[in-house]
């Protein structure tokens, strides 16, 4: 395999009163990943979490806790939530045009590994530069629904550029976000995402378990033979 399937339950969609609970349920189901959506109220209309949760959820789990940072200003919040316990750092590029060179730099310092995520109306090949630097990214998060709330109607438009990417990169881990689930990953997987972020599909879920294994199965079969 070129690239290997991780699948990444949102914990936005979980019981947040349970989180720690909630954590294990998902890792006992087969999550590789935990996504944290980390939300400020003013890049998203929405509010979520912050370090101080993430410091408490990583005295619960050893799970690799993918953070998806939804907020103005990045910067301010590597040292915190390298502290914390946070994996992965994604940030997005609408918000980091300037000094993201430093801030991939930043975030490897801090022992966390770099992402660059785009809302929907960003053109691909803005995150081109950060895939390519001295310093690159080592994912790129490909949102496909507008970022701050969980449930929306996944976009097909965006495999135009999950399919740029994985054409010009095929080893980069490539996620896709929002909207995800067993109606929509066959178009996912096959354009080339290998990261799936799933919240609403798979807490909503009679069998959660279930779906997690779908969501991989599908990323294994799409994956190129030769
Ligand atoms: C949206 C978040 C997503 C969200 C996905 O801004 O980045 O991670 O939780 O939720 P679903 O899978 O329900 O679209
Ligand atoms: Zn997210």
């Amino acid at each position: 395999m070129v690239v290997s399937p991780k699948i990444a339950p949102s914990m936005l969609s979980s019981d947040f009163a349970n989180l720690a609970a909630e954590a294990k349920r998902m890792v006992d189901l087969g999550a590789d990943w935990l996504h944290m959506d980390i939300m400020d109220g003013h890049f998203v209309p929405n509010l979520t979490i912050g370090a101080p949760v993430i410091e408490s959820l990583r005295k619960h789990t050893n799970a690799y806790l993918d953070c998806h940072l939804m907020v103005t200003n990045p910067m301010d919040y590597v040292e915190q939530m390298g502290k914390a316990g946070a994996s992965g750092f994604t940030f997005h590029v609408e918000v980091a045009k300037e000094n993201w060179q430093e801030l991939v730099s930043k975030i490897k310092s801090t022992g966390m590994r770099p992402g660059v995520a785009l809302r929907p109306g960003t053109p691909v090949e803005e995150v081109y530069p950060l895939v390519e630097g001295e310093t690159p990214v080592e994912m790129v998060l490909v949102m496909t629904v507008e970022p701050g709330f969980g449930g929306q109607k996944f976009m097909p438009s965006m495999m135009d550029k999950v399919r740029a990417l994985r054409q010009k990169y095929p080893t980069l881990d490539i996620e896709v976000d929002g909207g995800l689930g067993p109606s929509t990953i066959e178009v996912a997987a096959a354009a080339g995402a290998n990261c799936i972020v799933a919240g609403s599909s798979v807490f909503g879920a009679p069998e959660p378990g279930e779906v997690i294994s779908l969501l991989r199965t599908s990323v294994e079969k799409a994956q190129p033979t030769t």
